[in-house]
């Protein structure tokens, strides 16, 4: 039996199911993961007022994000290579989301394609996007995910170039991947992945494959996507992207206040502060650090989101009581899924939620609007 009661229990059951090329690609950081690391420390070191004689009764967890309601302020963030976690992973992750009606992200780097996700799902599910040299591929991504009625655009801002997180490198992680002896006989090791992924088509990335001029099939995937991403990018972009997407704006990366001054001035709905889950810039702050600061220079012009270290509904509420009107979970959901499938994503969630609602009681308060600074201890 799979008794998994936290995030790190399902981390515990992927790293046993998944080839560990894939598992290592989700669990790593860049460089020495000095960043990866801080970003779950920092959390930790928030400690909450206990309250008690509160009347608990009547809770809600109930929120909005960029508008849209949600049974709790957690989205799913954007992860690249998703279905390699397990088969079709980025169409069970979007199910499991909307069954818990909080918003799911997919990535560019996606295996399964916009389309793909929007035939699996009835809710309108957010779209993030990589900006590539490609401009013609990035104007015909953006249509393809108004197409699919994706409700809003998340534009991720810190990677013009890839960070390198030596776990990959070892790896061979390529696209395909390398076949080491290693590789296979790690494949070997897992038959029920091996055999999930023998049964869908999904194994390419479908945003790319076909539709980027000169990738054809994935053989080439790996030399376009390295030679793709855009190092000129800048806020003169940010414009007209908005303005060619004309619907709801995230910009994600936010990690410094200057930059979330220049996000504000944009007219995007919100700024996720993010270091990318610490798999970018090695020896930057983890997120949670800089929240407060960044909630001081424009807390009251934009909305402000955060991911980078969520491991706990505790986590989730130690960020909205720091300003955050909405948070993001990747590797956590990721864990659920290589362990689980779309099982492991609701159990995840489920996880997340009971965390999130009994700590909020246990500080004395019912709603989660009520998350403030008056439920943390000041130092
Ligand atoms: C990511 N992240 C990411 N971000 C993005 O904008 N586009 C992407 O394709 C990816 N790909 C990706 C793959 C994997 C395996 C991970 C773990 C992360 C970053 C992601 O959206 C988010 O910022 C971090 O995952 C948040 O940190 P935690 O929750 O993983 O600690």
């Amino acid at each position: 039996m799979n008794l998994a009661l936290d995030i790190a229990d399902l981390k515990e059951i992927a790293r046993r199911r998944v080839p560990k090329m894939f598992f290592d690609y989700a669990d790593s950081g860049a460089w020495t993961e000095s960043t990866y690391r801080a970003n779950e420390e920092d959390f930790q070191k928030i400690k909450f007022r206990q309250r008690v004689l509160v009347d608990m009764a009547g809770r809600s967890l109930e929120s909005t994000m960029i508008g849209e309601k949600v049974s709790m302020p957690v989205a799913l963030a954007p992860t690249g290579l998703t279905g390699m976690q397990h088969a079709d992973g980025e169409i069970l992750a979007a199910q499991a989301a909307e069954e818990f009606n909080v918003p799911f992200t997919l990535s560019t780097m996606s295996i399964c394609s916009i389309e793909d996700v929007a035939a699996g799902t009835k809710k309108p599910f957010w779209f993030q996007l990589y900006v590539m040299r490609d401009k013609d591929f990035v104007l015909n991504l953006i249509d393809r995910a108004k197409v699919a009625n994706c409700s809003a655009l998340v534009l991720t801002l810190d990677l013009q170039i890839l960070g390198q997180r030596h776990k990959d490198v070892r790896n061979g992680l390529t696209a395909p991947p390398r076949m080491t002896l290693p590789n296979i006989v790690n494949m070997a090791l897992r038959p029920e992945w091996c055999l999930s992924m023998l049964r869908t088509k999904r194994r390419t990335f479908g945003n790319i494959v076909g539709h980027a001029k000169g990738v054809e099939d994935l053989s080439s995937l790996t030399s376009w996507t390295n030679e793709q991403f855009d190092p000129t990018l800048s806020w003169k972009d940010v414009e007209w992207i908005k303005e060619r997407w004309g619907g709801k704006l995230i910009l994600k990366g936010i990690l410094d206040p200057e930059d979330a001054r220049l996000a504000a001035e944009t007219g995007a709905d919100a700024i996720i502060v993010s270091n990318h889950g610490g798999r970018q810039l090695d020896g930057a702050p983890s997120s949670i650090s800089v929240l407060p600061k960044i909630v001081d220079a424009v807390g009251d012009r934009i909305e402000i989101h955060i991911d980078s270290g969520i491991r706990s509904g505790q986590d989730v509420l130690r960020a909205l009581c720091l300003g955050a009107k909405g948070t993001y979970i990747g590797r956590p959901f990721l864990y659920g899924l290589g362990a689980m499938g779309k099982k492991g994503v609701k159990l995840t969630l489920d996880i997340i939620r009971k965390e999130l609602d009994i700590t909020l009681a246990l500080c004395g308060k019912r709603l989660i609007s009520e998350a403030g600074p008056e439920l943390l201890y000041r130092d």
